[in-house]
């Protein structure tokens, strides 16, 4: 049967030919699926009569088989093929030496956040904390700073759309009064209250963004109130800091006159290092002051009796110049590359 031999060998070709199972799925219709064309032949068989039937019927089963077995190579051989190719993809190269353990580290700011905590801790200043979501009434009014008054510009302020009088802190300097309030409640009656003496440190927000700008940056307040604090201890606290922080007393401070509705008087704290390559530059690193009586009596301390002093610094200010660096925006762009050098 010529035609029968033909079809089993363009049947081995189309196999051969196919190069992927879904290739070779479709060639196998052609012969075997329901209208292929063995299929077909078989279908055949029932209009001849039975001598003629038996002796085709036995050649179209023996041409079946040998398409059958054909395509059953060829799965063989194609999926050889695939798991040689995922094999050689996949090849993994057992002498290399490990990665290792990288080991993790401190965000530079965290890391000079922690120690400026033990600088103050040393002179005794405890870490106070306040909320993120704070109140209009702690943010500003409290701080001598009333509805209208024209110092709330100077900050550009996230409100709250739904939530009517709050606002992110724009400063940490409401965590002064929310202290006040506590440890004056803590004292009530007692016949002299003891001092209080604390930093404040965290992320405030406001509106803003260029190199020396984020809508989120740190600061750390400060607040001493006692019975005879003055602007001298503020002036000695000060210097005593930033010899501390920068390691060199080869540093020169200077309280520049200002204003915050907060303190009165008020300064901007400057400084300048008296050697390496910012040497002669004065860079501004605070804001602080004598603690406005106003302030006081919300936080619930008679001014008649005890005075203060306070400041707020810039922590990233103070990190970037730490480490030498000037754009503040790598320090929250989460860069493994720059943030690595830190540890
Ligand atoms: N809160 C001020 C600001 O963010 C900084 C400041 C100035 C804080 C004077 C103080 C202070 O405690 O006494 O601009």
């Amino acid at each position: 049967m010529d035609h029968l031999q033909q079809l089993v060998e363009q049947a081995i070709a189309d196999f051969g030919a196919a190069s992927d199972a879904n290739s070779l799925e479709q060639a196998k219709a052609r012969y075997l699926g329901k209208s292929g064309s063995l299929t077909d032949l078989l279908k055949g068989l029932g209009k001849m009569d039975p001598d003629a039937r038996r002796e085709a019927g036995a050649a179209i089963n023996r041409a079946k088989v040998a398409v059958e077995q054909a395509l059953e190579a060829r799965r063989d051989a194609l999926r050889e093929a695939a798991l040689a190719e995922q094999l050689a993809a996949e090849a993994l190269d057992v002498t290399l030496p490990g990665r290792g353990q990288g080991s993790g580290g401190l965000h530079p700011v965290t890391r000079t956040l922690g120690r400026i905590e033990q600088l103050f801790a040393s002179i005794g200043f405890k870490v106070a904390d306040g909320p993120e979501i704070e109140e209009d009434w702690y943010n500003f009014t409290a701080l001598n700073t009333p509805e209208n008054h024209p110092a709330r510009s100077m900050h550009d302020t996230f409100y709250l759309q739904d939530a009517p009088g709050v606002l992110l802190r724009t400063h940490t300097s409401p965590v002064q009064v929310r202290y006040m309030r506590e440890h004056v409640a803590l004292h009530e009656g007692d016949e002299v209250m003891p001092e209080i003496r604390i930093i404040a440190p965290g992320r405030v927000y406001r509106v803003d963004y260029d190199a020396t700008h984020s809508p989120m940056f740190h600061q750390i307040e400060g607040l001493w109130v006692g019975e005879r604090v003055s602007f001298a201890d503020l002036k000695g606290v000060i210097a005593e800091f930033l010899r501390r922080f920068f390691e060199t007393d080869a540093l020169q401070v200077r309280f520049r006159p200002s204003f915050f509705p907060f303190t009165e008087p008020s300064a901007e704290i400057d400084f300048a290092f008296m050697s390496g390559p910012n040497k002669g530059k004065w860079l501004e690193i605070a804001g602080c002051g004598v603690v406005h009586p106003n302030v006081l009596r919300n936080g619930g301390i008679n001014p008649d009796r005890y005075t203060g002093f306070a400041f707020g610094m810039g922590l990233d200010r103070l990190t970037m110049l730490r480490y030498g660096v000037d754009d503040l925006r790598l320090f929250f762009e989460n860069d493994l590359r720059f943030l690595s050098q830190f540890r």
